[in-house]
């Protein structure tokens, strides 16, 4: 139940429609990639707390999502390291931004969790 609510909240950001398989592609299409995307707000210090929150809402999510590849526990951990760090950017934590940005490493998490381009 807890797991759905989550989702559907991440999705809100992302697709209207979706399956738990896209799950993870429609929140980075939404929330990683753009320009403006949070995440990238977030690496700035420019993300508001209410945005913080549904990026930590939304990594939550896709952290209950089984990554297409990879190890799911290694997934977790991923998953749990980008919380952890937000959660500090939002206490205002000074450590929580440079912590987002090394575990927000979009190339060392797609090198292991993302499939090859198809
Ligand atoms: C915690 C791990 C993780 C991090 C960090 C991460 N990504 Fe991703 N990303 C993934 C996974 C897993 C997929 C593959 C999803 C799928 O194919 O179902 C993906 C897919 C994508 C896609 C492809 C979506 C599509 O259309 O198929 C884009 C674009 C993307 N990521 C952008 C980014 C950017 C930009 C960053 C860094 C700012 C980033 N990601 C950081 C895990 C991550």
């Amino acid at each position: 139940m807890k797991k759905t609510a989550l989702s559907l909240l991440c999705l809100a950001f992302a697709l209207s429609t979706a399956s738990a398989d896209d799950l993870i592609k429609g929140a980075m299409k939404k929330n990683w990639k753009p320009e403006d995307a949070v995440a990238k707000k977030v690496g700035k210090g420019e993300a508001t707390d209410a945005e913080l929150d549904s990026l930590i809402k939304c990594v939550q999510a896709i952290c209950a999502a089984t990554p297409p590849r990879g190890e799911k526990a290694a997934w977790v951990e991923k998953c749990k390291a980008l919380v952890g760090a937000l959660q500090k950017v939002k206490a205002k934590d000074a450590a929580g931004v440079s912590e987002f940005k090394k575990a927000n490493n979009c190339k060392a998490c797609h090198d292991v969790f993302k499939p090859a381009a198809k």
